[in-house]
């Protein structure tokens, strides 16, 4: 499968760098306005491929994104600390409606992969802006939220994070909604197993492990000024559901038909993903404050997007 790259600095390249470690890929082309950026990551990232997969790894410009199975949208600005996500967006529409066109002249049967934040309102643009299918535009969303909470949870119960499943809904920023009245271990709600195993999920316990999901992102902008790891794996884990045509269940945005009564809105939630895209979507149970949330992030992002005209 090739994978294009557009936007090549540290989300861009890591999510590069996790296709390439993890054999996700035949092929990479990175692509930046930076052509020099893009040849270095590149270069570097190539240097990894004797002790990972013969992946072909090179930079390019748009026509060589020809072919491509999946185009990564990383371009654009990220946030600065204390910034929030939504911030970002009149910035980075810019630069998708500059970025778009050429990337779909050279593989318009590419399905979108967008990273840039706000993300959720970067997948309503991009799906406005290209006129896909938006079953073909896939925000990366909470995937990475995701990561995170069942990373605390399973931490907390002391078992995988493998074996461990809660989902992260909505937006993919502060609204985000932590799913913990469908949160399993195996099959035992996690609440049941922290009793079994004397470690009990209680209102402070459950606090900062939300703190820690939700605030994660600033956490780490404070230490190093921008997040890249979390993202690439999660990146590259939506690419190997596609190239695997999988149908793997993972939060990540598309511009559903209406959340929680809200039309045409972009935000996460569990869906199907295989070689087509967005197969399908599973609608989770939800306690009344959970969906409460739901609905509350969901109708921000819908006016984030109505304020920039999508
Ligand atoms: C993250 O959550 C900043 O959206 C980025 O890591």
């Amino acid at each position: 499968m090739k994978v294009g790259v557009v936007g090549c600095g540290m989300v861009g390249s890591a999510a590069a760098y996790a296709l390439v470690l993890r054999g996700a890929a035949s092929e990479v082309v990175l692509v930046d306005v930076n052509e020099a950026l893009a040849e270095a990551q590149a270069q570097d990232i190539r240097h990894a491929t004797p002790f990972a997969y013969a992946v072909t790894v090179r930079a390019g410009s748009y026509a060589d994104l020809a072919d491509a199975a999946v185009v990564i949208l990383a371009a654009g600005a990220n946030q600065k600390p204390g910034e929030t996500r939504l911030e970002l967006l009149g910035r980075n529409a810019e630069v998708f409606a500059a970025i778009i066109p050429p990337v779909l002249k050279a593989a318009p049967d590419a399905i979108l992969l967008v990273a840039t934040n706000p993300v959720d309102v970067m997948t309503q643009i991009a799906t406005g802006l290209s006129g896909l299918p938006p079953e073909r535009v896939i925000g990366s969303g909470t995937i990475l939220d995701t990561a995170r909470f069942r990373g605390l949870i399973a931490n907390h119960l002391g078992i995988s994070a493998k074996s461990t499943h809660g989902y992260v809904l909505g937006e993919h920023g502060d609204s985000e909604v932590l799913c913990w009245s469908s949160a399993i271990a195996g099959t035992v709600r996690v609440e049941d197993l922290a009793r079994q195993v004397g470690k009990p999920l209680d209102d402070a316990a459950k606090a900062d492990i939300d703190e820690k999901v939700r605030r994660a992102a600033y956490h780490i902008i404070a230490g190093k000024g921008a997040t890249w790891y979390g993202i690439g794996g999660g990146l590259m884990r939506i690419c190997q559901a596609i190239g695997g045509d999988e149908r793997a269940m993972l939060t990540v945005s598309v511009v559903s038909d209406s959340i929680e009564s809200v039309p045409q809105v972009a935000a996460s939630l569990p869906r199907i993903v295989g070689r087509a895209g967005v197969l399908g979507t599973i609608m989770p149970d939800l306690d009344r404050d959970e969906r409460d949330g739901l609905r509350r992030s969901v109708e921000l992002l819908k006016q984030a997007a109505t304020d920039v005209g999508f």
